[in-house]
């Protein structure tokens, strides 16, 4: 017999960063970080994971290519989820499972994403979301603590815990050592902030040159800045981010968000040596919402840009239609640059 489960996970968009970890094997960041979850439908993972006793080994395939389950990050995800496992009895097949069989069944995992992979568009975050949900739902894992699947999800990838939620989550950064409170909390759902618009410009879907990961342990290795960011400014950014959510203030919202992009590359061009992931055409998007917004005296319009040259873009509705004209305006669709919207949708995993 074959047990299956399907599930789907969105990405986030990070609008105050987490960049540097403290504790690299449990994934614990040096500052708390907030996101906005983007739609599913455009932005997401789609996983679906096998058990069977005629399995003889975990296996991987990623976007159609088998991967290898060796890295921690799979082996620790997979761990937390078997020794919370329940007994299961499957609809479809009526198999019973008892929670001491799920330590010794073998998965197979076959998982695709909805857009590039590591382009700086979050797509670890929607795998290992995916992963520990639909694994929960196979094994018949119920959190014992709101926040226990985030913690979970973090194990595989930080920016994973915030994708188990619609809305606008918080990643708190915790105090524990064991990283039990380093879990992620919505902050509002996805119903809140209804005319908020999110544009993704795709100025590149090839790979970054430097992961998150490993980019993340050279700042905190050699930035100086970061130190001071994490200390000295992110725990005031969040609260004045929660506050503007709460508030529908557009005006503060795009304020940090750009404030908290160009801080967290400011951060990567402080390490040594120094990380570029904004290209010419990031640099130009950046230009275009600036000059807008210094124009009308307001903000109108804010960019995020991750760990790679792709914009991330917000508005109001009432501005969305002159934020794209803006945008055909000077970037005409040309191979480079491709346009998609998104708005803040029904943002749960299935
Ligand atoms: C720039 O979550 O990909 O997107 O924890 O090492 O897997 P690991 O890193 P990852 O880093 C994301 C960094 C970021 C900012 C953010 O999403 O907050």
């Amino acid at each position: 017999w074959v047990v299956m489960r399907t599930g789907r996970a969105p990405s986030n968009i990070a609008v105050i960063k987490y960049w540097g970890k403290r504790d690299e094997k449990l994934i614990l960041p040096v500052n708390s970080s907030i996101s906005v979850t983007l739609n599913p439908d455009d932005l997401s993972a789609t996983t679906t994971i096998a058990a069977s006793p005629a399995f003889v080994a975990d296996r991987l395939w990623l976007n159609g290519k088998e991967v290898s389950m060796e890295s921690q990050r799979y082996k620790n995800c997979l761990r937390e989820i078997r020794e919370r496992a329940n007994d299961v009895v499957d609809e479809q097949t009526g198999v019973h499972i008892k929670r001491e069989d799920w330590l010794k069944l073998k998965l197979h995992i076959v998982s695709e994403n909805n857009f590039p992979t590591a382009a700086g568009l979050a797509s670890s975050a929607a795998g290992f979301a995916c992963l520990v949900y639909t694994l929960a739902q196979l094994m018949g894992v119920n959190e014992r603590y709101q926040g226990e699947l985030s913690a979970i999800a973090r194990l595989g990838s930080g920016s994973a815990c915030r994708s188990l939620d619609g809305g606008f989550v918080k990643w708190d950064m915790g105090q524990k050592e064991d990283g039990a409170d380093s879990i992620a909390v919505q902050i509002a759902n996805e119903t809140h902030w209804k005319d908020l618009v999110i544009f993704i410009a795709v100025v590149s879907s090839r790979q970054k040159e430097v992961s998150s990961t490993s980019g993340m342990q050279e700042t905190v290795q050699t930035s100086p800045f970061l130190h001071f960011r994490a200390k000295d400014v992110v725990p005031k950014r969040i609260k004045e981010m929660e506050d503007a959510v709460a508030r529908h203030d557009f005006s503060s919202f795009a304020r940090i968000t750009c404030a908290d992009s160009n801080q967290f590359h400011a951060t990567c061009l402080d390490t040594s040596p120094p990380i570029f992931y904004l290209n010419d055409t990031s640099k130009r998007l950046i230009g275009l919402v600036e000059r807008w917004n210094t124009q009308e005296g307001s903000p109108q319009a804010a960019y995020t840009f991750d760990a790679g040259p792709n914009a991330v873009l917000f508005t109001t509705e009432s501005n969305s239609s002159l934020l794209l004209q803006r945008l055909l305006f000077q970037f005409p669709p040309a191979p480079g640059v491709v346009l998609s919207s998104y708005v803040v949708g029904d943002l749960k995993t299935l």
